[in-house]
């Protein structure tokens, strides 16, 4: 029977391993949480829907043939990635079955390189190649202790009841954790019709600015010949806040590139999105202009 020692399995790990499997361990964990802790991420009528997010990846992904039978089983699938990332990241920083999670940090990279980051051009800025190779260094290198021998087996002994119940350890941290996410949702208030943005004589035609919507999203506010019109900031690719280029008139992700024209309903114009910025309905009540 094996003997587990969580001080061992660092000590047994070459420090390139260590670094590294700190690194993606708590970062998998990190991505699991913010899923968990997003109100949208299973929500059917949030724009950060994994549907959502999934069908705006189908005009760019080689594999759309595979994320279009997903689709049909979004939310599933969705709870599937968070639990994936939690359980990597728990079974990574405990060393447990280390080879295995490293292989499924692997796969997981891959496939969302495949969807998520296929259209980041150049590659570089998408940032899931990079973690598709740190798995694979990570893989190999757990593969031998500090003096180069292997000592670990590639799949977990399921005829050791202990190395059973290390792996339902970690199934079980991952549900608790993604319910615990569940529970620090920031609730969305209902909207507050009618509250003042900006005096409009403080706006003049041609002006934009950033303000926050009644249920907390950042947003910005536009005001051309055409009339006052509004946007939420965050990016339908995966909820990073966007950000207005005054010279190029676009609203721009630092994520992953999305471009955005205000001046076309928020359309997107390039980058891995294909949904538009949700829009803010703000009007003018007497000297204001309001969200209403
Ligand atoms: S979050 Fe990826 S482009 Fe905006």
């Amino acid at each position: 029977m094996s003997r587990y020692s969580l001080t061992k399995s660092w000590q047994n790990t070459p420090v390139a391993a260590r670094i590294i499997r700190l690194f993606l361990g708590v970062t998998f964990i990190y991505g699991g949480w913010n899923k968990a802790t997003d109100a949208g991420f299973l929500d059917p009528a949030s724009a950060h829907y994994i549907g959502a997010q999934i069908t705006g990846y189908l005009t760019t992904s080689p594999i759309s043939f595979i994320l279009k039978q997903i689709l049909e089983h979004a939310t599933l699938f969705g709870w599937l990635i968070m639990l994936s990332e939690f359980a990597i990241g728990f079974a990574t920083l405990a060393g447990i079955a280390l080879e295995l999670a490293s292989v499924g940090g692997f796969a997981l990279s891959i496939t969302l390189w495949l969807s998520a980051t296929w259209s980041v051009k150049p590659y570089f800025l998408g940032s899931d190649t990079a973690y598709a190779v740190l798995w694979l260094a990570l893989f190999f290198l757990v593969r031998q202790n500090t003096k180069g021998k292997r000592v670990t087996a590639l799949l977990p002994d399921l005829t050791d009841r202990r190395e059973i119940f290390r792996l339902a350890g970690v199934a079980a941290a991952s549900v608790v954790a993604a319910l615990a996410g569940s529970r620090f949702r920031t609730a969305t208030p209902t909207p507050e019709a009618g509250s003042s943005i900006i005096k409009l004589a403080d706006f003049p035609v041609g002006s934009a600015q950033g303000f926050v919507a009644n249920d907390g999203t950042p947003s910005v506010l536009f005001r051309t010949k055409a009339g006052l019109f509004a946007y939420s900031r965050i990016c339908t690719h995966q909820g990073c806040t966007v950000g207005y280029d005054a010279k190029a008139k676009l609203l721009i992700c630092p994520c992953h590139g999305s471009e955005f024209d205000p001046m076309k309903e928020g359309s997107p114009i390039s980058g891995p999105t294909k949904i538009p910025l949700p829009k803010i309905n703000v009007a003018i009540k007497g000297a204001n202009i309001v969200q209403i």
